[in-house]
């Protein structure tokens, strides 16, 4: 999609969206009064109000366009980046609904005061845009994909300025990656494994000069004692894989690590899930997808920092191979772990990848993303993911930039009391609790799992479980993938850039 800004509405458009905010009573009259009447008529028979989001659509032979639109932008006080976003992608789902194509707008421009940051703004204006346009459709017919059909253009109504500029091309950059993210993980398990995630992350490494890539395949793994990983594996028939990509963006600083879970598909194990959980499981890997994303952003803005993207790439199948329920694994740092239940296995995987990361890489800070519990999906449903660990200032900022970006964290308690919740009985721990029925408190009991096999770094973990695959549209992500925590980590590394 192709965004222009324009200093006048461009009559060139399919469609026009005026935004109108509460206190604009006069809805619109010195643009139109053609169209001010209709509006003040379709108010009176309640077909539209200004709140935000409520749309009205109509064609006036007055004007150029195929379609022209109102949309409501609520009172001006409340209105932020993150509402240029929604609204946007309300503009480009109702285009795309219409069958048209290109549409102008001066909501950006309404969004424009003092206090608005004009970088921040055309960021929000670009990922708006761009992820409401994404569709996976790949599948359809031709016939199918025509009704589906991307716009190509929109035209912003827009004084413009070169920090709105510069916004607009950070935001196309985040949105574009986000979108790679969205691809991989609404791919099907039976194109996206271990392999088809080692090809994504070795066309990264060979778009930039400054990311390397380093692979562990099984003989490693088994040198190096990956026992935990492994142990998930043992049923599948493609291999495991330990994936590292590495950018290095700055002389100075040590490396923030980006972990992300990879299961390609998570059938449960012997632990079977059941109809109704198991079918959305290749989304598994949104971890994995999501930092691969982000290192990529960062390499695409030449960010001053050192990253990694630690992708432990596996399947959790059920085989004559497969663990059992009441193994013991030795996991890298030399703990041992019972499997109290093979579909806990994302756990496994990451707990030797962030071992191994601290170990061999030293790390500053070291972030982890996965879709790793049921829990988080009951306690935050889709519009935060669940942040923990022990870090305030971490956590913060990752909160900071969830908000801006829109890509939402919300921190769940780590609290003393929890600690002990995951010992083992015959070994030194279960990746299943082990108080109570085992399932209170469930995504901080994993994250305790988890905060065992880090030791130095500030750390926190990410649980991307509901954010990461939404069963109803948004404003601006439609149902499926949205590319949960690309936003936030890029805004987050954004903003911790190292001062060289
Ligand atoms: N991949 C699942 C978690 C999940 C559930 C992701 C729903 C996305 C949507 C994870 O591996 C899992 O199965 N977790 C178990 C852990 C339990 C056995 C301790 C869960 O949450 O039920
Ligand atoms: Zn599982
Ligand atoms: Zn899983």
């Amino acid at each position: 999609m192709k965004i222009t800004i324009t200093k006048d509405l461009d009559k060139a458009q399919d469609v026009l969206f005026l935004g109108l905010f509460e206190e604009e009573k006069d809805n619109g009259k010195s643009f139109s009064k053609e169209l001010a009447e209709e509006v003040e008529a379709a108010i009176g028979r309640k077909a539209f109000s200004r709140q935000f989001g409520e749309m009205y659509a109509t064609k006036l032979a007055a004007l150029p366009y195929k379609k022209v639109a109102v949309l409501g932008l609520g009172e001006k006080k409340d209105f932020n980046t993150e509402k240029v976003r929604q609204a946007l992608g309300k503009m480009v789902t109702a285009t795309k609904g219409w069958i048209l194509s290109s549409f102008t707008t001066n909501v950006v421009e309404k969004a424009r005061h003092d206090k608005v940051d004009q970088k921040l703004l055309g960021q929000s204006a670009a990922e708006g845009l761009l992820l409401a346009n994404y569709g996976f459709t790949k599948y359809f017919s031709k016939e199918k994909q025509e009704k589906k059909k991307p716009l190509s253009l929109v035209a912003l109504q827009s004084a413009g300025s070169d920090e709105f500029g510069e916004g607009l091309r950070i935001g196309r950059i985040i949105a574009e990656a986000t979108n790679v993210t969205r691809d991989l993980v609404n791919e099907p398990a039976n194109v996206v494994n271990s392999e088809y995630m080692e090809k994504m992350a070795r066309q990264v490494a060979s778009q930039y000069s400054s990311v390397k890539m380093k692979v562990l395949n099984k003989t490693e793994l088994e040198k190096e004692g990956m026992g935990a990983l492994l142990g998930v594996n043992a049923g599948s028939s493609n291999p495991p894989k330990l994936v590292i990509l590495e950018y290095n963006g700055s002389k100075k600083g040590k490396y923030t690590a980006l972990l992300g879970k990879g299961i390609t598909f998570d059938s449960g194990g012997y632990n079977l899930k059941p109809t109704k959980y198991i079918e959305d499981m290749a989304t598994d890997m949104a971890g994995a997808a999501a930092v691969m994303a982000a290192v990529k952003i960062a390499a695409e803005l030449k960010l001053k920092k050192n990253l990694l993207a630690v992708m432990p790439l596996c399947e959790n199948m059920v085989d004559a191979t497969a663990q059992h329920p009441g193994d013991i694994v030795r996991a890298y740092n030399g703990k041992t772990i019972e499997i109290g239940n093979t579909d806990a296995e994302g756990r496994l995987i990451l707990c030797d990848a962030l071992a191994y990361t601290e170990k061999n890489y030293n790390p500053e800070v070291m972030i982890d993303l996965a879709t790793l519990t049921g829990a988080c999906v009951v306690a935050l449903g889709y519009y935060a993911a669940g942040v923990m660990g022990k870090h305030d200032d971490l956590l913060h900022a990752l909160h900071e930039a969830g908000s801006a970006s829109g890509d939402r964290v919300w921190q769940l308690p780590f609290f003393e009391e929890y600690q002990d919740w995951m010992d083992g009985s015959k070994s030194d721990l279960n990746n299943n609790s082990q108080k109570g029925k085992g399932y209170e408190a469930g995504s901080i009991t994993a994250g305790v799992f988890l905060s065992k096999f880090v030791e130095k770094a500030k750390w926190a973990h990410v649980d991307i479980a509901g954010s990461a695959y939404w069963m109803v549209d948004g404003a601006y992500l439609n149902k499926g993938a949205t590319g949960s925590g690309v936003r936030m980590l890029a805004y987050y590394l954004m903003d911790n850039e190292e001062k060289e």
